[in-house]
């Protein structure tokens, strides 16, 4: 497995490969990688002939106020990780390299952008965008994935490749989720032992409101309710959103008629967790 760190060498990387005629997988991360990270870049394999993993904590994509600073790296371990699913390079630059002096370009989508994340994170979606367009201009993949975990983002980042002609599939898989249904994120490191207990009510509370739609229940603010009333019974849960919208525009509903997403982000203490489940009636 390569590393690199320089736009110019893993452009090289990708363009030789492309000229021998192999396609080019590509899966955006900010490392300190779990399962979630690892099965889009197997499945990335499994459908390209050449996976290349980016490794880059985008500080674009942070509030003035989030975890930047903290956010946790492990670049040694992540390359192991990466290299025991055959990842064939890692490109890892540094903040000049994405961002040098000077920078001024700016990559924003309006609409999609205004609701859930969007509210509670001012600017994070432009900073994921802007971030992801560079990647896709660097390296110039056949097809791009991203995990369900982070539902707004990967409708998002297909809106942008709608809207910008971009030429790659994106392509979007499952939220992996540890045994007791915490959906997996390099966040949850954050949480103490009691918050670690409590934060699987948020998948819990997702199934519950799928149940409660398969049922037949189609009221959203009851959906809804029912959802806010279960996280609020765990002690330590604060929520910052619980959203029942359709898909993929992300538009308010009164009643479940159509595919839709239960999105949320709760906060224990000073870490927020986002979860999500999509229905379809
Ligand atoms: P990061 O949080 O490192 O996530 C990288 C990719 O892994 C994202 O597509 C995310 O949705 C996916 N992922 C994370 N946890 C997952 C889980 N439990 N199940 C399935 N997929 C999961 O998302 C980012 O980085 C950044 O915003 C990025 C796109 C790299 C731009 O900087």
């Amino acid at each position: 497995m390569q590393v690199y760190r320089k736009v110019g060498e893993i452009r090289e990387f990708t363009s030789k490969a492309r000229g021998e005629g192999k396609t080019v997988g590509l899966v955006p991360t900010m490392g300190y990688f779990h399962e979630g990270h690892l099965n889009l870049m197997r499945e990335a394999k499994k459908k390209c002939d050449v996976v290349v993993v980016s490794l880059f904590v985008n500080p674009l994509q942070f509030g003035p106020k989030e975890d930047l600073g903290v956010y946790p790296r492990d670049f040694d371990r992540d390359c192991a990780m990466a290299m025991s699913v055959g990842v064939d390079a890692v490109f890892a630059p540094g903040n000049d390299d994405m961002y040098p002096k000077g920078y001024n370009s700016f990559v924003e989508i309006t609409g999609i952008t205004d609701k859930l994340c969007g509210l509670s994170r001012p600017g994070h979606f432009r900073g994921v965008t802007t971030v992801v367009a560079k990647l896709f201009n660097i390296i110039r993949p056949n097809q791009a994935f991203f995990g369900q975990k982070d539902a707004q983002q990967a409708l998002v980042i297909e809106k942008m490749v709608r809207d910008l002609n971009m030429d790659l599939e994106i392509v979007t898989l499952p939220i992996v989720r540890e045994a007791d249904g915490l959906a997996m994120s390099s966040r949850n490191v954050y949480l103490n032992e009691e918050q670690r207990q409590a934060a699987p009510v948020l998948y819990r509370s997702l199934c519950a409101f799928r149940d409660a739609v398969a049922k037949g229940e189609r009221s959203v603010p009851k959906l809804r309710l029912g959802i806010e009333e279960m996280i609020l019974s765990t002690p330590g849960a604060e929520i910052d959103y619980v959203e029942i919208l359709s898909v993929p525009d992300l538009e308010p509903l009164d009643t479940i008629n159509c595919k839709c997403i239960a999105a949320l982000a709760v906060r224990f203490g000073k870490t927020r967790l986002i979860d999500n489940m999509v229905v379809e009636v």
